[in-house]
């Protein structure tokens, strides 16, 4: 999604800016662009190039352009294709205005026509030029107030953090946030602006994030902030502990691989920081043990893959707490009824913890005033700050887009809560609890142990053989139906093949049809001896049709292995409810030698970003 960064104070900019974009890189983008005030002219400069920022960067090394004030911007295209005239910044007739802009103007069409109306001259086909058109009237003002900002913004409908920087008011950056994340670190006599606090993590610890529904009047040694009437608002500075740790792939060719495998250690970290944390977890989930005797029932809200580890979750909290859970998609969530209820608990899950969808989601559910709490990957995201309450995991940084191990460290987190919320219930007793933590760490092991056993034979035999396959069909019962799912997902994005995936039992209701010789059909096997039984049938079922069948099953489970083509096995020697965490990381390998061998770029797919700020 697209990043912003900007920077006013006695230095250049240009590094700090050029730093920051690199470090919210892995969120996507496809172009990128750079403005800055002359330190001696103060006229405004800019550079813009498509696709990677290196090329930016080679631009601006070959023509440096610097000052002591600038923006800077990666874009990931809404409204427009990804050519140069599009990336940001963007400019107001007579470019002495420039924006870098994160979000949607909803309504820029309507402006942009009247705007042409009165003679302004366009340059891109973005949303985001009209704002910078909006400012002109103030660009020969003596000073910037804050109702002729406030007299701006309220034209602007839609999600937007932008920054705007104008010739004519060289010690000032204007700062506006309206849903999309957009936070202030405050340093000596310099303030670093971002979409996220990583970008100037270790500059300073000292951050504003940025009300919704505000702005910002930013100079070197000053904040003021305003509501979108004008009003000025105090001011919170919070202290972060963010870190910026290079992300390196070590010795593996793609991150996602080596995201694959950290995921036994990140489990184990995950549970032992949570474990750790018993005493006090309480007052962070925001409610008391009275409250969670009350909760009637558990409301998942989340995006993606984080939406299958709540489908997943459902199973746990229905079994272990016998609590009936709903699920929900975070984006159909806003628009369809909603029915507040004050003994549901809603956890929204994220990894990013800034998805557009799950916040709003978020923010609906808090204006009822219920509890909620949050499970995400990132401390100091805005679905943290703005929940009841929170849980993290401990995945750390994730790069590759497409999700590994923040999915299979939401499983743990997941699998451990609802021990611990079912041991606060009196549904069941500490040693439950106490064996779930062993379980989750003897699966971590599992999960690894099963990647190696399977590893080399991927490599040298599958990979190559299944990559030649444009369509496939993914199955599951029960919990392995959501795994079905995530894989099916996972084909999809970063190896580029249709795939569908269905509840195993659904099959002759329709999708039997697409069975044939050609179409290899994933099957995903339970624990449970009924269910697993009822997963034979369907898998006979394709087999009389021709189909080939590659199956993950538990490794006692012979009819299953010898109808498949091919089968992967893990041990047979986990509860059943952890059987899509023991599995994920084999199946995950799977589906990256399958992308590899189709040449994708598997740590960037095409058209997708790794934080989802826009809806
Ligand atoms: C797929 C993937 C996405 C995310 C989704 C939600 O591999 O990563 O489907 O799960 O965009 O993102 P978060 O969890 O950050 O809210």
């Amino acid at each position: 999604m697209c990043t912003v960064v900007g920077y006013i104070g006695n230095s250049f900019c240009s590094t700090f800016i050029f730093e920051g974009l690199a470090r919210l890189e892995y969120r996507g983008y496809d172009s990128a662009g750079f403005a800055c005030l002359d330190a001696n002219s103060h006229k405004l400069l800019y550079s813009k190039s498509s696709g990677q920022l290196i090329n930016l960067t080679e631009r601006v090394k070959k023509e440096p352009i610097d000052g002591f004030l600038g923006i800077g911007h990666t874009r990931w295209s809404t409204h427009g294709d990804t050519s140069q005239e599009n990336a940001h910044p963007h400019f107001d007739c007579s470019k002495t205005i420039s924006v870098v802009h994160n979000g949607i103007i909803e309504n820029y069409l309507k402006l942009k026509e009247d705007m042409l109306y009165e003679g302004h001259t366009f340059f891109s086909d973005t949303d985001t030029e009209v704002i910078s058109h909006l400012f002109e009237p103030i660009k020969e003002k003596e000073n910037v107030n804050a109702g002729d900002v406030a007299a701006i913004v309220q034209q602007l409908d839609g999600a937007y953090a932008f920054i705007a920087m104008l010739q004519t008011f060289p010690d000032l950056l204007i700062v506006v946030r309206k849903k999309s994340p957009l936070c202030i670190g405050m340093g000596d006599n310099e303030m670093f602006i971002a979409s996220d606090v990583i970008a100037f993590a270790g500059k300073t610890n000292k951050v504003i994030f940025l009300p919704d529904e505000s702005f910002a009047l930013v100079t070197k040694n000053n904040v003021k902030i305003y509501d979108f009437a004008g009003n000025e608002l105090s001011i919170v500075v919070h202290h972060t502990a963010a870190t910026f740790e290079t992300a390196d792939k070590g010795e593996h060719t793609h991150f996602m691989l080596k995201e694959i495998y950290e995921q036994k250690n990140v489990i184990i970290k995950t549970v032992d920081s949570l474990q750790s944390k018993k005493t006090m977890l309480l007052e962070q989930l925001g409610f008391s043990t009275d409250q969670i005797k009350n909760t009637e029932n558990i409301c998942f809200v989340a995006c993606g893959t984080s939406w299958h580890a709540a489908r997943i979750a459902q199973f746990f909290f229905e079994a272990v707490a016998h609590i009936p859970v709903s699920v929900h998609l975070a984006s159909e969530f806003r628009y369809n009824s909603f029915f507040p209820h004050k003994n549901t608990l809603y956890v929204i899950i994220s990894q990013s913890g800034e998805t557009a969808d799950a916040l709003e989601a978020l923010r609906l559910i808090n204006a009822h005033g219920l509890s909620t709490i949050a499970l995400t990957n990132v401390a100091t995201s805005t679905i943290v700050r703005e929940a009841g309450g929170f849980l993290v995991t401990c995945a750390g940084p994730e790069v590759a887009v497409a999700s590994t191990k923040a999915f299979s460290t939401q499983l743990a987190a997941l699998y451990w809560f609802v021990h611990y919320f079912a041991y606060a219930k009196n549904a069941i007793m500490q040693e439950n609890l106490l064996q779930a933590e062993m379980d989750i760490i003897h699966v971590a092991h599992v999960l690894e142990n099963a990647l190696e056993q399977h590893k080399d034979i991927i490599d040298h035999i599958h990979a190559m053989h299944y990559a030649h396959y444009d369509k496939a069909l993914f199955l599951g019962r029960h919990i392995s139906y959501p795994l079905a799912m995530e894989a099916a997902l996972k084909l999809k994005e970063i190896a580029y093949v249709f795939a569908e995936s269905y509840a195993a039992g659904e099959l002759k209701h329709g999708p039997l049809a697409l069975v044939d010789k050609n179409m290899p059909v994933y099957i995903f096997s339970h624990r449970d001896p009924i269910i697993y039984q009822k997963l034979l049938s369907n898998a006979n079922e394709v087999k009389a049709r021709g189909g080939i069948i590659i199956a993950f099953a538990y490794a006692d489970q012979n009819e299953l292995i010898e109808l498949a083509e091919t089968a992967f096995t893990i041990s047979a020697e986990i509860p059943a409810l952890l059987g899509p965490l023991a599995m994920i990381g084999l199946v995950q390998y799977f589906i990256y030698a399958v992308a590899k061998e189709r040449g994708c770029p598997i740590d960037k797919p095409r058209n997708l970003a790794k934080s989802v700020t826009v809806e």
